[in-house]
């Protein structure tokens, strides 16, 4: 009987620091962050265009969280100031990654805005880099004899296609690509996030003057 209790106090204080330590500790330390001005939530497309990204793995080889100076050289890099909780303020999920396969895409869209080049990318990325180990994306688009009304073609680099042939773009790739376009986490922060220094009380009005 005794050892059932000590049993069955022991896992409710188990449960109990674990639920402290990963849902209230967090919850505390993020729950009054704002996300910042500059920060526009997702369009509908966008958000199309991340569930693409999330169905297709991206996120398997790619990470969305730049680091500080002092942890690794992601500035130099080109990959943009270390991240802050408020730039994940729409994010559900967020996307941060855990693998560097290839370069960290949060600030994607100010290094690379072109949507042709995306298009091209995703489609082969080897005739943008060769030596890539990026997979070709090829089922998000359709090669055809010339394409319809309305269908985005993608300039490839010459030699890519079979003569007389075109690719287009299928709306997912499309998505896919506004949504990396949109990628932009370069605006300042910290100004922005810290709370208003409180202004100093104002100086006492001086005695009336005699005339
Ligand atoms: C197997 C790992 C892997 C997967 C999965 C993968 N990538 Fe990549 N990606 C790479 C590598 C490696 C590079 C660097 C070489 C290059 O640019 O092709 C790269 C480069 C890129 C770049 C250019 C980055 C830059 O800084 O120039 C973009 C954009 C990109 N990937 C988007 C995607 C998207 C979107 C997906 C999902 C549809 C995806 N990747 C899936 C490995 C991967």
């Amino acid at each position: 009987m005794d050892s059932d209790i000590q049993l069955i106090s022991g896992a409710m204080v188990s449960l109990g620091l674990a639920t402290a330590a990963l849902v209230v500790m967090p919850y505390i330390q993020v729950r009054d962050i704002v996300p910042p001005p500059e920060l526009k939530p997702y369009t509908d497309q966008q958000l199309r265009g991340r569930a693409v990204y999330i169905a297709n793995g991206c996120v398997y080889c790619h990470s969305q969280q730049p680091r500080d100076r002092k942890l690794a050289p992601d500035a130099a890099r080109g990959w943009g100031r270390a991240s802050v909780p408020a730039d994940y303020s729409y994010d559900r999920p967020h996307l941060l990654g855990s693998m560097r396969t290839g370069p960290d895409l949060f600030n994607i869209g100010v290094r690379q805005p072109s949507a042709d080049w995306h298009l091209g990318h995703l489609y082969q990325p080897r005739a943008y880099v060769p030596g890539s180990i990026m997979p070709a994306f090829a089922y998000l688009f359709r090669v055809k004899a010339r394409a319809d009304e309305g269908e985005q073609v993608v300039n490839l680099p010459p030699g890519r296609l079979p003569e007389g042939m075109v690719v287009v773009a299928s709306p997912d790739a499309l998505d896919l690509v506004k949504y990396l376009q949109g990628l932009n986490h370069t605006y300042a922060v910290l100004p922005a996030l810290a709370p208003p220094l409180p202004l100093p009380p104002p100086p006492p009005s001086p005695p009336p003057q005699p005339p």
